[in-house]
């Protein structure tokens, strides 16, 4: 085996990947001097950490559980002219997660709440701020089974590792005063220290309902609403569209 192929068999190994699908041409360039080697050589460091970031962007973005990849730019504003472009532009500078300031998506069925949230939280993830996505029910069953083994002070904690927590859907279904207060012991751990970011169907004045206990609704939403950006979505639904187009022809 001659020692070019011995490199790239230790690139490989070695798992310089970036360097490894380079290197040819790089080579080409030197021998014909169009590149130093020293140049050739920075470029292709250069390749290998651009390729390291971009892989440790995607875990990120994978290990958040997300329900879908969807970004702002799938977003349609002109159908949704309630949300403020301007707005949710200012939220994806991620200036609201510096700030420890929370956001909470209201709207019916449909209007984009999650896709708004998960795209908010894509950027963040891109961004490696640590991020996770659970809706409110997987959230709780969590802490529930984690309050029955003993471990719930270990799960808030790694809960409240999270710079960015986007809790979905909360209002489909009601809780009892057990799940309640887990709740709280979260949202008080993240209070002025970590976003949150919810989203929710109901309205506030509803939330004493979801909760069934007045007094806990209304200190979880005093401390998620003290620093908060709320984005009230009034419209129709996007899964609607193609049924209301059908029905407009
Ligand atoms: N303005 C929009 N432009 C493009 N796609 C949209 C828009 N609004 C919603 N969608 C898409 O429609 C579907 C439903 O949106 P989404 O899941 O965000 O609704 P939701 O408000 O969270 O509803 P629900 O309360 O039922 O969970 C998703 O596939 C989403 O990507
Ligand atoms: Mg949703």
């Amino acid at each position: 085996m001659t020692n070019y192929n011995k490199l790239l068999n230790n690139l490989e190994y070695l798992d310089l990947l970036a360097i490894k699908d380079s290197i040819p041409a790089y080579l080409n360039m030197i021998t014909s001097d169009q590149k130093t080697v020293v140049d050739a050589l920075y470029e292709l460091s250069e390749k290998e950490l651009d390729l390291r970031h971009k892989r440790a962007i995607s875990a990120c973005v994978k290990t958040a559980g997300f329900p879908f990849y969807k970004t702002i730019d799938d977003f349609d504003f002109n159908f949704q002219p309630s949300v403020d472009r301007a707005k949710i532009s200012d939220l994806l500078s991620l200036r609201f997660i510096e700030n420890k300031e929370n956001v909470l998506f209201l709207g019916s069925s449909g209007v984009g709440k999650t896709h708004l949230a998960t795209a908010i939280g894509i950027e963040a993830a891109k961004n490696r701020c640590s991020t996770h996505f659970y809706t409110f029910q997987d959230l709780i069953e969590q802490l529930k089974r984690a309050e029955s083994e003993g471990r719930l002070e270990r799960r808030l904690k790694m809960i409240d590792r999270y710079k960015l927590l986007i809790i979905d859907e909360i209002g489909y279904v009601n809780f009892d005063r057990s799940s309640a207060n887990l709740f709280f012991q979260l949202i008080s751990r993240r209070y002025e220290d970590r976003s949150t970011i919810i989203t929710t169907n109901q309205s506030l004045s509803k939330w004493s309902s979801i909760f069934q206990d007045p007094v806990i609704a209304n200190a979880i939403l005093d401390r998620l609403l003290h620093h908060s950006h709320i984005i009230n979505i009034v419209g129709q639904s996007y899964r609607m569209k193609d049924v209301i187009d059908m029905i407009d022809e």
